[in-house]
């Protein structure tokens, strides 16, 4: 059929074909609602978050990571009707938490260490949600018990091990009972051929945190960490409990992890 984007539906699987069709509704229902009034932050705060200036990117990135968390949302049973309370722990200047705009959620919160990715977002994103400037340790300026679900995206590829721990336990002090944390990481698979001779001590010690580069407008610690899956579901269950794991869940290639609070 002609402009039908679809593919055919004649003798395949048709329970793939019906999944991704559903994607690719979704995708394009998410298209819809990006509605483009909302501004872009700064291309100098653009390339913090990620490394690219590029708009698009920005945008197109942003929008797939949110769609992602809905889908490990799915993955676990839940979604994001079921979130009366969400807190996006590093938002940088907005990529991720911008696309909650109209979705219905009651609380949004934004939290970083970086006070300008911060000022941009209570400036331009306001109508979505509140967001603070946190610091470099916890803790952050909620109660215990606060949040349904807490997502940081690329926010543990970056941070020391111990830095990690205390902020799993900040984190598990504001997850509702039964509530949710989803967070990215770095899977060996990503570590670049430069670093092939840290490989055996990822796979021993599960955790490599490499020092070297930086990231203009960000602190020392901010660098490249790794981890196996292994090492999370073992140490991060002494915080908030592992309950899923998906590979390559976000924009395709960070892992991800969904923790519940007992
Ligand atoms: C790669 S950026 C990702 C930003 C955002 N999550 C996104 O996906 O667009 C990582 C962010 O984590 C923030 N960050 C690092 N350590 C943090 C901490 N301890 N608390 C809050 N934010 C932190 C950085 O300032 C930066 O904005």
């Amino acid at each position: 059929m002609a402009g039908w984007p679809f593919g055919s539906f004649g003798g395949g699987d048709q329970a793939r074909e019906c999944a991704a069709l559903r994607r690719r509704v979704e995708e394009l229902e998410a298209r819809l609602a990006e509605g483009g009034d909302l501004p872009l932050p700064p291309p100098e705060l653009r390339a913090r978050i990620g490394g690219y200036d590029d708009a698009d990117h920005f945008l197109g990135v942003g929008r797939k990571i949110f769609w992602d968390l809905k889908r490990l949302l799915g993955d676990v049973g839940t979604d994001l009707a079921a979130q009366a309370a969400v807190l996006d722990f590093g938002c940088g200047c907005g990529r991720v938490i911008r696309h909650f705009d109209g979705r219905g959620v009651a609380r949004v919160a934004g939290v970083d260490i970086d006070p300008e990715g911060v000022a941009w977002c209570r400036d331009h994103l306001d109508r979505i949600g509140d967001f603070h400037v946190t610091g470099h340790a916890p803790p952050l300026p909620f109660p215990a018990d606060t949040f349904d679900l807490v997502y940081a995206i690329s926010v543990f590829t970056h941070l020391p091990e111990a830095m990690q721990f205390g902020w799993l336990d900040e984190l598990r002090r504001v997850i509702r009972p039964g509530g949710l944390l989803i967070a990215s990481f770095h899977a060996p698979e990503l570590l670049p051929p430069d670093l092939a001779d840290r490989r055996d001590t990822l796979a021993r010690d599960g955790f490599l945190y490499v020092a070297g580069g930086g990231t203009p407008g960000l602190p020392d610690f901010y660098q490249n960490t790794w981890h196996t899956r292994d090492y999370i579901e073992r140490e991060w269950a002494r915080y908030l409990r592992p309950i899923h794991h998906r590979g390559r869940a976000i924009n395709n290639h960070q892992d991800a992890i969904v923790c519940r609070k007992a």
